[in-house]
């Protein structure tokens, strides 16, 4: 339905490029919750950039295909990467993070409304968009009246709620949520979730959610893909990475994680992520690995299947030995 192929998009910079997403091949499948993990820096927001289309200077696709199938009225569409930006609310929408910034100050919520929607045919005139925007409202069990409220009258969960509210209205096919519940209490963390997830099941789409909280892609997703330096080090089924992670840095995300009734020290991760104006030529983690070989300092491990769905990129594979093996044989030939 979406997939990306080997896709680069670096940040030009005066020091060269910034290699925030460096070949990256993901599949993203209809009626899923995908999470994308991984530390602060390592390219998740610009991975959600580049899955919506929203390319702009300094960012730029450098490589890789981006293609994508849009149903509509039982038409499928093919777009590509340009295309994208054209069906934004309509095809795929984001769910930016819950701050003042986002909404305007000066206009009411129902106006927000007005201004992200009315260009769109089907959603006919003001009166009626104003009627569904109240319904939909409704379906989501959130109180009409924010529709008059201006966005400082709203609590920081509401104005996340709205945003929810405002992503979802046209029923897109993709919506994308980058770190939707950071700098919310937790009680508010769980009802935003819950409106996701309730979301996500009434209209059988694709949520694609970022978040730094291992806790939060335990509880709501269904498969995740683990970045490491601009680059996917993992994807699997949830129950999979949590229960038999196969790449070293998924491991050490896991065990970071706090667990209910277990009151020792967490280990945390040691070490910083490298520079992605110029990272290392072998693996991305093979500094901070406790078990880097020699060959991870020289050669990237490619992204192979280890069971059903499962994928990962670690020289301990010998699927991944294998692959770059034949690789190497295949460049001197
Ligand atoms: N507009 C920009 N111009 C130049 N470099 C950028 C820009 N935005 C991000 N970067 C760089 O790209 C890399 C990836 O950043 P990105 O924001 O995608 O990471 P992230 O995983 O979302 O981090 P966080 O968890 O902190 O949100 C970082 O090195 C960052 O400094
Ligand atoms: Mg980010």
């Amino acid at each position: 339905m979406y997939t990306l192929t080997n896709v680069k998009a670096y940040y030009d910079s005066p020091r060269g490029p910034i290699k925030a997403v460096d070949d990256v091949s993901l599949e993203i499948r209809p009626n899923e919750i995908l999470g994308i993990a991984g530390e602060s820096g390592c390219g998740k927001s610009t991975l959600i950039k580049v899955i919506y289309g929203h390319i702009n200077p300094p960012l730029r696709l450098v490589s890789g295909e981006i293609r994508a199938e849009m149903k509509d009225n039982g038409q499928v569409s093919v777009l590509s990467a340009k295309d994208l930006p054209k069906v934004w609310w309509e095809f795929i929408s984001y769910v930016p993070q819950a701050s003042m910034s986002v909404l305007n100050p000066v206009m009411r919520i129902e106006n927000q409304f007005f201004d992200a929607v009315s260009r769109f045919h089907r959603a006919g005139n003001r009166e009626q968009i104003r009627q569904q925007v109240a319904d939909y409202l409704q379906e989501l069990d959130l109180p009409v009246e924010v529709l008059k409220a201006y966005p400082h009258q709203l609590s920081g969960g509401m104005r996340q709620r709205v945003l929810v509210a405002l992503a979802t209205f046209l029923h897109p096919q993709i919506i994308l949520a980058d770190e939707p519940t950071t700098a919310l209490d937790v009680v508010v963390q769980r009802g935003i979730l819950r409106m996701l997830t309730r979301v996500q099941q009434t209209m059988g789409n694709t949520l694609i959610i970022v978040s730094h909280d291992m806790g939060v892609h335990y509880q709501i997703t269904h498969r995740m893909a683990i970045m490491y330096a601009g680059q996917l080090v993992e994807v699997g089924p949830t129950e999979r990475i949590f229960s038999a992670a196969q790449h070293p840095y998924t491991e050490m995300l896991i065990k970071s994680l706090p667990r209910i009734g277990d009151h020792s020290a967490r280990e945390g991760i040691s070490g910083r992520p490298p520079s992605l104006l110029d990272p290392p030529p072998g693996c991305p983690f093979a500094p901070r690995c406790p078990h880097a070989m020699d060959i991870c300092t020289q050669a990237r491990p490619p992204l192979v299947q280890i069971e059903d769905d499962h994928l990962s990129a670690c020289f301990l594979h010998e699927e991944a030995m294998a692959a770059a093996h034949a690789q190497k044989v295949g460049a001197q030939s």
